[in-house]
Protein backbone atom coordinates (compact mmCIF):
# COMPACT_ATOMS: atom_id res chain seq x y z
CA UNK A 1 0.00 0.00 0.00
CA UNK A 2 1.55 3.46 -1.47
CA UNK A 3 2.21 6.27 1.68
CA UNK A 4 0.03 8.97 1.68
CA UNK A 5 2.41 11.57 -0.06
CA UNK A 6 2.35 15.05 1.22
CA UNK A 7 1.80 17.66 -1.34
CA UNK A 8 2.49 20.90 0.39
CA UNK A 9 5.02 23.04 -1.54
CA UNK A 10 5.03 20.62 -4.70
CA UNK A 11 4.83 21.79 -8.22
CA UNK A 12 1.66 20.26 -10.32
CA UNK A 13 1.88 21.43 -13.99
CA UNK A 14 -1.42 21.03 -15.27
CA UNK A 15 -2.56 21.35 -19.34
CA UNK A 16 -5.92 22.78 -20.50
CA UNK A 17 -6.03 24.53 -17.13
CA UNK A 18 -7.93 27.46 -17.75
CA UNK A 19 -11.49 25.96 -17.60
CA UNK A 20 -13.35 22.51 -16.78
CA UNK A 21 -11.30 19.24 -15.23
CA UNK A 22 -8.16 21.14 -15.42
CA UNK A 23 -9.19 24.48 -13.49
CA UNK A 24 -11.10 22.47 -11.06
CA UNK A 25 -7.88 19.92 -10.58
CA UNK A 26 -5.66 23.36 -10.35
CA UNK A 27 -7.88 24.87 -7.65
CA UNK A 28 -8.06 21.75 -5.27
CA UNK A 29 -4.05 21.42 -5.93
CA UNK A 30 -3.22 24.79 -5.04
CA UNK A 31 -6.31 24.60 -1.72
CA UNK A 32 -3.21 21.50 -0.49
CA UNK A 33 -0.96 23.90 -0.64
CA UNK A 34 1.00 22.90 -4.39
CA UNK A 35 2.15 25.52 -6.61
CA UNK A 36 -0.07 25.67 -9.64
CA UNK A 37 1.31 25.79 -13.75
CA UNK A 38 -1.63 26.20 -15.99
CA UNK A 39 -1.33 25.85 -19.51
CA UNK A 40 -3.81 26.35 -22.01
CA UNK A 41 -4.22 28.47 -25.65
CA UNK A 42 -6.39 31.03 -24.70
CA UNK A 43 -5.12 33.58 -21.81
CA UNK A 44 -8.31 35.10 -20.21
CA UNK A 45 -9.40 31.56 -18.55
CA UNK A 46 -5.90 30.69 -17.44
CA UNK A 47 -5.58 34.21 -16.06
CA UNK A 48 -9.12 33.85 -14.08
CA UNK A 49 -7.91 30.67 -12.48
CA UNK A 50 -4.56 32.05 -11.73
CA UNK A 51 -6.91 34.90 -10.08
CA UNK A 52 -9.27 32.66 -8.35
CA UNK A 53 -6.36 30.76 -6.83
CA UNK A 54 -4.28 33.66 -5.72
CA UNK A 55 -7.16 34.72 -4.05
CA UNK A 56 -7.58 32.25 -2.09
CA UNK A 57 -4.17 32.07 -1.03
CA UNK A 58 -3.08 29.90 -3.61
CA UNK A 59 0.60 30.03 -5.67
CA UNK A 60 -0.41 29.79 -9.75
CA UNK A 61 1.79 30.57 -12.61
CA UNK A 62 0.36 30.84 -16.38
CA UNK A 63 1.77 29.48 -19.44
CA UNK A 64 0.43 29.97 -22.68
CA UNK A 65 1.03 27.12 -24.74
CA UNK A 66 -0.87 25.01 -27.87
CA UNK A 67 0.46 21.44 -26.95
CA UNK A 68 0.27 20.86 -29.79
CA UNK A 69 3.43 23.03 -31.42
CA UNK A 70 6.84 23.20 -31.32
CA UNK A 71 8.92 22.34 -28.29
CA UNK A 72 5.68 22.75 -25.99
CA UNK A 73 6.68 20.02 -23.61
CA UNK A 74 10.33 21.06 -22.71
CA UNK A 75 9.39 24.45 -22.80
CA UNK A 76 6.40 24.60 -20.41
CA UNK A 77 8.37 21.99 -17.90
CA UNK A 78 11.39 24.63 -18.04
CA UNK A 79 8.81 27.85 -17.26
CA UNK A 80 7.73 25.49 -14.33
CA UNK A 81 10.80 24.58 -12.79
CA UNK A 82 11.97 28.38 -12.82
CA UNK A 83 8.89 29.60 -11.45
CA UNK A 84 8.46 27.34 -8.61
CA UNK A 85 11.75 24.45 -9.36
CA UNK A 86 10.83 21.15 -10.70
CA UNK A 87 7.63 19.68 -11.22
CA UNK A 88 6.78 16.55 -8.54
CA UNK A 89 3.46 15.78 -10.69
CA UNK A 90 2.20 16.93 -14.34
CA UNK A 91 -1.31 16.36 -15.76
CA UNK A 92 -1.93 15.87 -19.22
CA UNK A 93 -5.68 17.19 -19.42
CA UNK A 94 -5.60 19.48 -22.28
CA UNK A 95 -8.34 17.79 -24.89
CA UNK A 96 -11.15 17.48 -27.05
CA UNK A 97 -13.76 15.64 -28.58
CA UNK A 98 -15.48 14.53 -32.08
CA UNK A 99 -18.56 14.05 -32.39
CA UNK A 100 -18.50 11.94 -35.64
CA UNK A 101 -19.68 8.52 -37.28
CA UNK A 102 -16.68 6.58 -37.85
CA UNK A 103 -17.45 6.49 -42.07
CA UNK A 104 -17.66 10.10 -42.14
CA UNK A 105 -14.56 10.49 -40.26
CA UNK A 106 -11.72 11.30 -42.19
CA UNK A 107 -7.69 10.79 -41.72
CA UNK A 108 -7.43 14.18 -40.92
CA UNK A 109 -10.04 14.02 -38.38
CA UNK A 110 -8.13 11.11 -36.90
CA UNK A 111 -4.48 12.47 -37.20
CA UNK A 112 -5.66 16.04 -35.56
CA UNK A 113 -7.63 14.62 -32.36
CA UNK A 114 -4.56 12.27 -31.82
CA UNK A 115 -2.36 15.24 -31.91
CA UNK A 116 -4.06 17.03 -28.61
CA UNK A 117 -5.16 13.76 -26.68
CA UNK A 118 -2.69 11.52 -27.18
CA UNK A 119 0.68 12.58 -28.97
CA UNK A 120 0.73 16.19 -26.70
CA UNK A 121 0.13 14.21 -23.98
CA UNK A 122 2.56 11.42 -24.63
CA UNK A 123 5.32 13.89 -25.65
CA UNK A 124 5.06 16.04 -22.19
CA UNK A 125 4.37 12.81 -19.48
CA UNK A 126 7.34 11.33 -21.56
CA UNK A 127 9.55 14.38 -21.00
CA UNK A 128 8.72 14.80 -17.52
CA UNK A 129 9.42 11.10 -16.77
CA UNK A 130 12.96 11.35 -18.57
CA UNK A 131 13.45 14.72 -15.74
CA UNK A 132 12.17 12.96 -12.91
CA UNK A 133 14.54 9.83 -13.71
CA UNK A 134 17.30 12.12 -14.05
CA UNK A 135 16.82 13.98 -10.92
CA UNK A 136 15.91 10.70 -8.94
CA UNK A 137 13.10 12.99 -7.27
CA UNK A 138 10.40 10.65 -7.42
CA UNK A 139 6.71 12.41 -8.85
CA UNK A 140 3.42 11.72 -10.31
CA UNK A 141 2.65 11.72 -14.12
CA UNK A 142 -1.08 12.00 -14.58
CA UNK A 143 -3.41 11.32 -17.97
CA UNK A 144 -6.53 12.81 -18.24
CA UNK A 145 -8.37 9.76 -20.23
CA UNK A 146 -12.08 8.80 -20.29
CA UNK A 147 -14.45 6.38 -18.86
CA UNK A 148 -14.59 5.36 -22.82
CA UNK A 149 -11.26 4.70 -22.87
CA UNK A 150 -12.55 1.41 -21.96
CA UNK A 151 -15.56 0.99 -24.14
CA UNK A 152 -16.70 3.32 -27.52
CA UNK A 153 -20.31 5.55 -27.47
CA UNK A 154 -21.31 5.67 -31.31
CA UNK A 155 -20.34 8.47 -32.82
CA UNK A 156 -17.02 8.64 -30.47
CA UNK A 157 -14.90 6.04 -32.07
CA UNK A 158 -11.74 8.42 -32.68
CA UNK A 159 -12.37 10.27 -29.77
CA UNK A 160 -12.43 6.79 -27.24
CA UNK A 161 -9.40 5.81 -29.12
CA UNK A 162 -7.21 8.29 -28.38
CA UNK A 163 -8.24 7.70 -24.38
CA UNK A 164 -7.94 4.20 -25.29
CA UNK A 165 -4.12 4.68 -26.52
CA UNK A 166 -3.17 7.29 -23.71
CA UNK A 167 -4.39 4.37 -21.06
CA UNK A 168 -2.39 1.70 -22.57
CA UNK A 169 0.48 3.64 -22.84
CA UNK A 170 0.38 4.90 -19.40
CA UNK A 171 -0.44 1.45 -18.07
CA UNK A 172 3.31 0.19 -19.30
CA UNK A 173 4.83 3.13 -17.93
CA UNK A 174 3.28 2.97 -14.69
CA UNK A 175 5.27 -0.31 -14.42
CA UNK A 176 8.20 0.73 -15.87
CA UNK A 177 8.63 4.07 -13.63
CA UNK A 178 7.78 2.37 -10.33
CA UNK A 179 11.00 0.98 -9.20
CA UNK A 180 12.12 5.09 -9.64
CA UNK A 181 9.38 6.02 -7.69
CA UNK A 182 7.51 7.31 -10.09
CA UNK A 183 3.58 7.23 -10.18
CA UNK A 184 1.86 7.17 -13.23
CA UNK A 185 -2.13 7.48 -13.03
CA UNK A 186 -4.97 7.67 -15.43
CA UNK A 187 -8.20 9.33 -14.88
CA UNK A 188 -11.59 7.67 -16.45
CA UNK A 189 -13.99 11.00 -15.89
CA UNK A 190 -17.71 10.22 -16.28
CA UNK A 191 -19.87 13.37 -18.60
CA UNK A 192 -18.41 16.27 -16.60
CA UNK A 193 -20.43 19.58 -17.24
CA UNK A 194 -17.23 21.29 -18.79
CA UNK A 195 -17.13 23.29 -22.25
CA UNK A 196 -16.28 20.14 -23.76
CA UNK A 197 -19.67 19.21 -25.48
CA UNK A 198 -19.34 22.64 -26.73
CA UNK A 199 -16.03 22.66 -28.17
CA UNK A 200 -16.70 19.22 -29.73
CA UNK A 201 -19.82 19.92 -31.28
CA UNK A 202 -18.35 23.29 -32.65
CA UNK A 203 -15.46 20.90 -34.08
CA UNK A 204 -17.64 18.70 -35.57
CA UNK A 205 -20.19 20.77 -37.11
CA UNK A 206 -22.63 19.68 -34.80
CA UNK A 207 -25.87 21.28 -33.02
CA UNK A 208 -24.66 22.35 -29.45
CA UNK A 209 -28.19 21.60 -28.47
CA UNK A 210 -28.10 17.57 -28.50
CA UNK A 211 -24.29 16.98 -27.37
CA UNK A 212 -23.65 14.12 -25.32
CA UNK A 213 -24.39 15.78 -22.31
CA UNK A 214 -28.08 16.35 -23.32
CA UNK A 215 -27.88 12.67 -23.90
CA UNK A 216 -26.90 11.74 -20.82
CA UNK A 217 -28.85 11.13 -17.98
CA UNK A 218 -28.50 13.15 -14.91
CA UNK A 219 -27.19 10.60 -13.07
CA UNK A 220 -23.94 9.94 -15.04
CA UNK A 221 -23.51 13.69 -15.14
CA UNK A 222 -20.87 14.97 -12.55
CA UNK A 223 -19.47 18.78 -11.91
CA UNK A 224 -15.40 18.97 -12.79
CA UNK A 225 -15.00 19.63 -8.76
CA UNK A 226 -15.86 16.02 -8.40
CA UNK A 227 -13.49 14.87 -10.72
CA UNK A 228 -10.58 17.11 -9.08
CA UNK A 229 -11.59 15.75 -5.54
CA UNK A 230 -11.11 12.22 -7.03
CA UNK A 231 -7.64 13.73 -8.59
CA UNK A 232 -6.47 15.00 -5.36
CA UNK A 233 -7.38 11.77 -3.26
CA UNK A 234 -4.95 9.93 -5.94
CA UNK A 235 -2.25 12.35 -5.43
CA UNK A 236 -2.07 12.08 -2.41
CA UNK A 237 -2.35 8.47 -2.27
CA UNK A 238 -1.63 7.34 -6.06
CA UNK A 239 -3.53 4.62 -7.49
CA UNK A 240 -3.13 3.58 -10.89
CA UNK A 241 -6.14 4.35 -12.25
CA UNK A 242 -8.96 7.27 -11.01
CA UNK A 243 -12.55 6.76 -11.62
CA UNK A 244 -15.88 8.99 -10.75
CA UNK A 245 -18.36 6.34 -10.90
CA UNK A 246 -18.50 3.02 -9.56
CA UNK A 247 -21.17 1.91 -11.61
CA UNK A 248 -19.66 3.05 -14.89
CA UNK A 249 -16.51 1.34 -14.17
CA UNK A 250 -18.26 -1.72 -13.39
CA UNK A 251 -20.14 -1.48 -17.07
CA UNK A 252 -16.35 -0.88 -18.29
CA UNK A 253 -15.26 -4.28 -16.73
CA UNK A 254 -19.22 -5.97 -17.73
CA UNK A 255 -18.16 -4.49 -21.50
CA UNK A 256 -14.93 -6.39 -21.47
CA UNK A 257 -16.80 -9.84 -20.75
CA UNK A 258 -19.76 -9.49 -22.81
CA UNK A 259 -19.91 -7.06 -25.70
CA UNK A 260 -23.62 -7.72 -26.95
CA UNK A 261 -25.07 -6.60 -23.81
CA UNK A 262 -23.03 -3.47 -23.86
CA UNK A 263 -23.77 -3.13 -27.95
CA UNK A 264 -27.76 -3.37 -26.69
CA UNK A 265 -27.05 -0.48 -23.72
CA UNK A 266 -25.62 2.12 -26.75
CA UNK A 267 -27.87 1.02 -29.22
CA UNK A 268 -30.43 3.05 -26.82
CA UNK A 269 -28.52 6.36 -27.38
CA UNK A 270 -27.97 6.31 -30.72
CA UNK A 271 -32.21 5.78 -31.11
CA UNK A 272 -32.39 8.91 -28.70
CA UNK A 273 -30.02 10.79 -30.98
CA UNK A 274 -31.90 9.72 -34.32
CA UNK A 275 -34.80 11.13 -32.54
CA UNK A 276 -32.83 14.51 -32.42
CA UNK A 277 -32.24 16.84 -35.25
CA UNK A 278 -28.88 14.67 -35.93
CA UNK A 279 -28.90 12.21 -38.84
CA UNK A 280 -26.30 9.26 -39.68
CA UNK A 281 -22.73 11.16 -39.76
N1 LIG B 1 -16.23 16.63 -19.98
C1 LIG B 1 -16.30 15.32 -20.02
O1 LIG B 1 -17.41 14.73 -19.99
C2 LIG B 1 -15.04 14.48 -20.04
C3 LIG B 1 -15.17 13.11 -19.75
C4 LIG B 1 -14.03 12.32 -19.78
C5 LIG B 1 -12.79 12.89 -20.08
N2 LIG B 1 -12.70 14.22 -20.36
C6 LIG B 1 -11.38 14.77 -20.67
O2 LIG B 1 -11.09 15.76 -19.72
C7 LIG B 1 -10.10 16.65 -20.26
C8 LIG B 1 -10.50 18.07 -19.94
O3 LIG B 1 -11.73 18.35 -20.59
P1 LIG B 1 -12.89 19.20 -19.92
O4 LIG B 1 -14.08 18.34 -19.80
O5 LIG B 1 -12.40 19.91 -18.73
O6 LIG B 1 -13.23 20.22 -21.11
P2 LIG B 1 -12.72 21.70 -21.40
O7 LIG B 1 -13.20 22.64 -20.36
O8 LIG B 1 -13.08 21.96 -22.82
O9 LIG B 1 -11.14 21.58 -21.23
C9 LIG B 1 -10.25 21.26 -22.27
C10 LIG B 1 -9.02 22.11 -22.07
O10 LIG B 1 -8.01 21.69 -22.99
C11 LIG B 1 -7.38 22.86 -23.49
N3 LIG B 1 -6.86 22.58 -24.81
C12 LIG B 1 -7.50 22.04 -25.87
N4 LIG B 1 -6.69 21.98 -26.93
C13 LIG B 1 -5.49 22.50 -26.54
C14 LIG B 1 -4.25 22.71 -27.19
N5 LIG B 1 -4.04 22.40 -28.48
N6 LIG B 1 -3.22 23.26 -26.48
C15 LIG B 1 -3.40 23.60 -25.17
N7 LIG B 1 -4.56 23.40 -24.51
C16 LIG B 1 -5.58 22.86 -25.18
C17 LIG B 1 -8.48 23.92 -23.53
O11 LIG B 1 -7.92 25.23 -23.40
P3 LIG B 1 -7.73 26.22 -24.67
O12 LIG B 1 -8.93 26.06 -25.53
O13 LIG B 1 -7.61 27.58 -24.05
O14 LIG B 1 -6.46 25.78 -25.31
C18 LIG B 1 -9.29 23.59 -22.29
O15 LIG B 1 -8.85 24.32 -21.17
C19 LIG B 1 -10.01 16.33 -21.76
O16 LIG B 1 -8.85 15.58 -22.01
C20 LIG B 1 -11.25 15.48 -22.00
O17 LIG B 1 -11.05 14.57 -23.06
C21 LIG B 1 -13.80 15.03 -20.34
Amino acid sequence: MPRRVQLDGKPIVITGGGSGIGAATASACAAAGMPVVLAGRRIEPLEATRQTIVAAGGKAHVVPADVTQGDHAAELLDAAASEFGPPWAVFANAGRGLDRAGHATTDEDVRSIFEVNFFAAHTLLTEAARRMLAARSGGHLLACASCVSKFSPPYHGAYAATKAAQDLFCQAMRLELAPSGIHVSTVHPITTTTEFFDVSARVSGRSTERTGVHLTPKFFRQRPEQVANSILKCLRKPVPEVWTSVIVRLTAAMRALRPTLMDRQMRRMLDERRDGSDQGS
